[in-house]
């Protein structure tokens, strides 16, 4: 047989098994036994009850787990957002508080409630990231990096997937632990 006339026939069997009910019904069974044996979907559910939220989309939940070592499809630029998104709540929450607050103070408190060697990567520990985020072979996923950026990913996903910023700054104030609640109850 040619590559040809395989490719044709490749099609007619692919357009046969997408036309018999039979047939999709036994693939949708199949993925969905797939997904739920997976290690990884077990732990994307389980992390979806943690933060108490349930995502629309699934699979921006999948790539903020994903760090750049992983794969190209992975949560650099949810981080990015989400890091941001962090900054500007702990901002908002601090002039809320007092509106007179020095550019000094509000500087350094943003700092510290996303600094990578202990806000961040404490959050991301608590939840468990560094078990979860999808990393290559050579890559340590406890590193305090790569938590972070899972860590932060999560709420560039949640904003991407409400279309909103304030969905993620609430998930984000309740699995937010450390010294800046005290800072900002003062
Ligand atoms: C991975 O990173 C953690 C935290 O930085 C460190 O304690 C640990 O020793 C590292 N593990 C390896 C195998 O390098």
């Amino acid at each position: 047989m040619n590559s040809r006339s395989f490719i044709f026939l490749f099609f007619v069997s692919v357009t046969l098994c997408s036309h018999s009910p039979q047939a999709s019904a036994v693939a949708r069974s199949f993925q969905l036994s797939v997904q739920t044996s997976s290690p990884f979907s077990i732990a994307l559910d389980n992390l979806q009850s943690q933060i108490d939220y349930t995502f629309e989309s699934i699979g921006l939940l999948r790539r903020a787990m994903t760090h750049a070592s992983y794969s190209e499809e992975n949560n650099k630029a949810l981080s990015v957002l989400g890091g941001r998104l962090i900054e500007a709540s702990a901002a908002l929450q601090l002039l809320t508080k007092n509106v007179d607050i020095s550019t000094k103070d509000l500087n350094r408190l943003i700092v510290e409630i996303d600094n990578v060697e202990n806000s961040c990567s404490a959050d991301g520990t608590h939840l468990g990231l560094q078990k979860i985020v999808r990393v290559s072979s050579k890559t340590n996923s406890t590193s305090p990096a790569v938590v972070c950026s899972a860590f932060r990913a999560i709420f560039g996903a949640i904003a991407v997937d409400t279309g909103s910023l304030d969905e993620a700054r609430s998930v984000f104030w309740k699995v937010h632990k450390g010294g800046f609640g005290r800072a900002v109850a003062m």
